[in-house]
């Protein structure tokens, strides 16, 4: 069996959805409608590492409807849909004789699960290697970059020198493949052609890896195009921050004051989202810009110290790491809520909570957990009296852990990107020297103009003489590539 899900029976339930989505997905039918025909992606083998969700369904099926052969992971833990999963590993058969993709993911993998799952995505029938990563958060990336490292070095990973739980699984699964030999990374990472990223994470990541000389391929940031971070990062977020913490407390919203850490574009959206519900929304943020703009957008700025016991929700939405700590958790409020929303768990400190003298861990439901503190002194000798906070997703990104992602619309933006990004590099690798490249800006308008005519949204056109007044073709591209949106 080649694959790994929960449970194959919810394939029609996840069939219906994804026939929903498609319907709010134009941008990727109209790929499917547009570049179908030519079968771009024939002889693509990719290796997908991005949450297994009913949107990421209808990528994967464009994928292979423009001819490439797909293996799937989820890149977190917790946000996979289940009845994706299944639907995916069905396909056009039936749950006895499933005939679709391999899927490896289901929703509450342990950490070593989810390396395995994610290894499987490397492990091609026949001795086939994969083609290209369709990458987000960079993980997928890393392993092949780890395994191939240390399979050249005759070295093994360590899982006795990992710095995080995580990276300790990660090390032991890869360990286990370079012992075994399942996987020849070295074979693998020569095999790929390339790698496009989803999210501003796995982008970080990967101009770290091309600035120290170590990025094995040409990389597409998908995450940079326009109609990527300023929809996705910012209306996505919008629309499935408060509906993760709907889902995972039903807390009323409105009247409350919710701190928001980082005022990038996941913050924007973030902010809005807990304003448009009526919240106080304060604001922390390291970088004078955003702090200003976070200013003239009309929050309050201040240090996460100055309001820890007023805020009633706090929202990490920085990529970085050591942002809200156990002795910040300590200080806030009985029944704060606090959620993570930026892609690792690192931003806030669970393990310093864990280890917290005394702390006592309920889980209410599967993601929601209250964490109640006794009543001491703290580290920096304040005084508190026995409390809780309610902690969601245990510290990862809340809006796929507690609720269901992104909606459709806006993700068929952000994937769309990321099928232009495959074909580029499939097509048209000359073009793309190892490094880290955003798509034309024609392609970025392209994505924009496919989703005009399902709003209703009626666009002007230049006339020649206004188009020469400007400078800019009547067709577009319409923008330098510095401007900002
Ligand atoms: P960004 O770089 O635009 O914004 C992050 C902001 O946080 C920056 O303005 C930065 O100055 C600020 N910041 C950094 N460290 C800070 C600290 N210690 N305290 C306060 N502010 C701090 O990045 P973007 O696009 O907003 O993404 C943020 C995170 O969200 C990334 O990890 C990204 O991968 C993730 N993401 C998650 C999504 C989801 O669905 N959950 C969707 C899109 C992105």
């Amino acid at each position: 069996m080649d694959y790994r899900v929960a449970d194959l029976t919810l394939a029609d339930f996840g069939r219906r959805e994804i026939a929903l989505a498609e319907h709010e997905m134009p941008g990727l039918m109209a790929m499917r409608e547009t570049y179908g025909p030519q079968q771009p992606l024939a002889g693509a083998r990719i290796a997908g590492s991005l949450h297994m969700t009913i949107q990421t369904a209808v990528l994967i099926e464009t994928l292979v409807a423009l001819g490439a052969r797909v293996r799937w992971a989820s890149c977190n833990i917790f946000s996979t849909q289940d009845h994706a999963a299944a639907a995916i590993a069905v396909g056009d058969g039936t749950a006895e004789a499933p005939a679709g993709q391999p899927v490896f993911a289901w929703k509450g993998e342990s950490l070593d699960e989810y390396w395995w799952a994610t290894t499987q995505t490397f492990i091609w029938p026949g001795g086939e290697l994969p083609t290209m990563i369709l990458d987000d958060g960079g993980d997928a990336t890393l392993l092949v970059h780890l395994g191939a490292e240390h399979q050249k070095a005759g070295t093994l990973p360590d899982p006795a020198a990992a710095q995080s739980d995580e990276e300790r699984a990660l090390f032991g699964v890869l360990r286990s493949t370079l012992q075994d030999g399942t996987v020849d990374w070295v074979a693998v990472a020569g095999c790929i052609q390339g790698v496009t990223e989803e999210t501003t994470t796995g982008v970080h990541r990967l101009y770290q890896a091309a600035r120290d000389g170590s990025l094995l391929w040409p990389a597409i940031n998908v995450n940079d195009a326009v109609t990527k971070s300023k929809f996705d990062n910012i209306y996505g977020i919008r629309h499935s921050l408060i509906d993760g913490i709907n889902r995972g407390t039903d807390v009323l919203i409105g009247g409350k004051v919710a701190v928001v850490c980082g005022y990038g574009d996941v913050g924007k959206g973030c902010a809005q989202s807990l304003r448009g519900q009526g919240a106080r929304v304060i604001v922390t943020e390291i970088d004078p810009i955003c702090a200003l703009q976070a200013s003239m957008d009309g929050y309050q700025v201040a240090t996460l110290d100055e309001v820890i016991g007023v805020g009633d929700i706090f929202v990490t939405a920085t990529g970085c790491c050591d942002v809200i700590s156990a002795e910040q958790m300590a200080l806030m409020k009985h029944q704060a809520i606090v959620g993570n929303i930026g892609h690792f768990d690192n931003e806030i400190d669970m393990a310093g909570l864990a280890a917290w003298p005394g702390v006592r861990r309920t889980t209410v439901k599967p993601q929601v957990d209250e964490w109640v503190f006794p009543a001491g002194s703290t580290e920096s000798g304040a005084e508190v009296s026995e409390h809780a906070i309610i902690v969601l997703s245990e510290g990862r990104l809340l809006n796929l852990g507690n609720a269901t992602g992104h909606p459709s619309f806006v993700m068929s933006n952000s994937f769309t990107n990321q099928v232009l990004g495959q074909i580029e590099l499939w097509t048209n690798l000359d073009a793309y020297p190892i490094g880290v490249h955003r798509l034309p800006k024609h392609l970025d308008e392209m994505v924009a103009r496919f989703h005009l005519a399902s709003l209703g949204v009626h666009l002007s056109t230049l006339t020649q003489k206004q188009a020469d007044y400007l400078g800019v073709p009547v067709e577009g591209p319409f923008k330098p590539d510095f401007y900002r949106y």
